[in-house]
């Protein structure tokens, strides 16, 4: 699809496929989304732009039809590209009831959560680093 019409055609989705996340399909989402682009004098730099490239948020998510992957809870190791498992279970009602309700979160394949350690950004940008999480969780 051209670029354009892509940029035309853009809309949110809330309907899914009942099928199942390839684990390698996941893996590349994750890769995509968060993974390590280079590695230039010591330092990693990720697919996404980050204010002063202190990377404070961190990616979890919530495995609900994953092939070859447990039901569960894991939180993805961007150095290694791996997935930590943290607990097994279904979490499906919890993360809808965490998202106001919404039953696409607990229907979903996949559900990925962020979180952010504040304080890698706040030793450099002190108040300001509360809007750049933000704007980085964004990104
Ligand atoms: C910060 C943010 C939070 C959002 N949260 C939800 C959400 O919880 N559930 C949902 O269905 N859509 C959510 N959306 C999508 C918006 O509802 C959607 O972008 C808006 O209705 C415009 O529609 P469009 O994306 O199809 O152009 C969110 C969008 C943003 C930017």
């Amino acid at each position: 699809m051209p670029l354009l019409e892509a940029l035309k055609n853009r809309k949110s989705v809330r309907h899914f496929a009942p099928e199942p996340l390839r684990l390698m399909e996941l893996s590349f989402i994750l890769w995509a989304c968060t993974g390590i682009r280079k590695e230039e004098n010591g330092f990693d730099f990720r697919m996404v732009p980050s204010a002063g490239a202190l990377y404070p948020i961190e990616t979890y998510v919530a495995a609900n039809n994953v092939t070859s992957l447990p039901k569960g809870l894991y939180h993805y190791n961007i150095k290694l590209n791996a997935l930590e498992e943290l607990k097994l279970g279904d979490f499906g009602d919890d993360i809808s009831r965490s998202a106001l309700g919404q039953d696409m979160c607990s229907e979903a394949a996949a559900v990925f959560i962020w979180t952010a350690v504040f304080q890698r950004a706040k030793w450099k940008y002190h108040q300001r680093a509360y809007r750049y999480v933000y704007i980085d969780a964004g990104t």
